[in-house]
């Protein structure tokens, strides 16, 4: 049984990916995560049990650490997805970026090529380091055009730059050092497990909770909305049949303006969960003072995956957000366990400092 690791396993993206693989392929998974206050163990109770799936606390900036967990485990591969990954965050305070999308991947670069350098001739073309990131680093596009692979780098918040710079990283650690890498650029996610700071679950958390529904500026600025599990599936598809060296960009082909997000949400929760007062939860809509630096619009061109790899997204925008829905609001002890602190406390009573 071959064996993977999966860096940020147990936050939103990493989360889904590991249920994908745990369900769906043969892979051993090592999932390597931190635990920030984005990474919650509620979100993999499927696959805590399962003989293929195993946790460790670690943390991506800890070369000791991973040269150990290399050595144990001996992986053909990692997807590398552990970050800091809310640009409003990073924008109050970006020390955290530098250090663990930066350093972090660098240490993790490193220690997969110590160990990969090791590996025999026959099976180092094998080997894959996937680096996970994100249509950010293209900068913001006009009212036209579209993100391709060749698209030049302007990233403009301290999270884009910091995910631009950990890209650069492993194009040069593959140029270089032969190290076989791949790299996907994708749109903004959205589904179920995701922290309740992104637009999508921010929204469904306040609109029950009663709070106001803070959009930036206008609302006028645009995303490309791609359903997690559709990211997920386009993961392994590029881990198991991507070529090294290659970037890919992956997008759900969904534009929508901020208030075209949220107006759907709200409609939605007005069919699913009415207010008691019989109103609509567009009431709650305020605006408030836009972001520093806002990028206006992000929109993938995914032709190249579509074409060499075939992959397409199932969901819609509709029927992806409905299940979004549907999963916040069956699951209430998740977004109020994430929102207290309570998981934390759960998992530092469980898990302690173990790697
Ligand atoms: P997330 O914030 O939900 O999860 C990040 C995970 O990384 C958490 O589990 C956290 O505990 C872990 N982590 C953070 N620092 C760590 C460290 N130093 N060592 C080990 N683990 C650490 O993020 P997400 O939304 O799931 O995004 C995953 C990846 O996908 C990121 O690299 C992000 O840049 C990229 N991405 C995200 C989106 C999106 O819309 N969410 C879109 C494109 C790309
Ligand atoms: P976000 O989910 O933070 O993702 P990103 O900044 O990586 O695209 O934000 C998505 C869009 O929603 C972005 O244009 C900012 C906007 N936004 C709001 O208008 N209000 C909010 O409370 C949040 C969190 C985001």
């Amino acid at each position: 049984m071959d064996t993977l690791f999966v860096t940020g396993g147990a936050g939103f993206i990493g989360s889904a990916l590991i249920r994908l693989l745990v369900a769906e392929s043969g892979w051993r998974v090592v999932n390597i995560d931190k635990l920030t206050y984005a990474g919650n163990l509620e979100s993999l109770t499927d696959v805590a049990d399962d003989p293929r799936y195993v946790f460790s606390r670690s943390d991506i900036c800890d070369r000791t650490a991973l040269d150990v967990l290399f050595q144990t485990h001996r992986p053909v591969g990692v997807i590398h997805l552990a970050a800091e990954s809310h640009v409003d965050r990073s924008i109050h305070g970006p020390g955290d970026f530098i250090e663990t999308n930066i350093k972090g991947t660098y240490t993790l670069l490193e220690a997969a090529r110590a160990y990969w350098s090791m590996l025999e001739a026959k099976d180092k073309p094998a080997f894959r380091f996937h680096h996970v990131s994100t249509d950010e680093v293209f900068g913001s596009l006009g009212e036209s055009g579209l993100f391709v692979e060749s698209s030049s780098y302007q990233p403009n918040s301290p999270y884009s730059a910091s995910k631009a710079a950990s890209d650069h990283l492993v194009r040069a650690w593959h140029h270089t050092y032969g190290l076989p890498t791949v790299i996907t650029n994708c749109s903004n996610n959205y589904g179920p497990c995701q922290f309740p700071e992104k637009l999508v679950p921010l929204m469904i958390h306040n609109a029950v909770s009663e709070k106001p529904l803070p959009i930036y500026g206008k609302g006028d600025n645009v995303r490309d909305w791609l359903y997690v599990d559709d990211h997920a599936r386009a993961l392994r598809l590029v881990f198991e049949k991507g070529i090294s060296g290659e970037t890919y960009n992956i997008g759900g082909h969904n534009e929508k303006t901020n208030l075209e997000v949220v107006d759907a949400l709200c409609s939605l929760l007005d069919e699913l969960k009415p207010r008691r007062d019989g109103r609509s939860y567009r009431d709650q809509k305020v605006g408030v003072a836009d972001r520093p630096g806002h990028d206006k619009r992000y929109a993938i061109d995914a032709t190249k995956i579509e074409r060499e790899l075939g992959w397409t997204p199932t969901e819609s925008f509709e029927s992806g957000l409905k299940k979004t829905v549907g999963w916040y609001l069956d699951n209430p002890d998740w977004v109020a366990h994430v929102v207290s602190g309570e998981y934390r406390q759960w998992m530092d009573r469980n898990y302690g400092d173990r790697a």
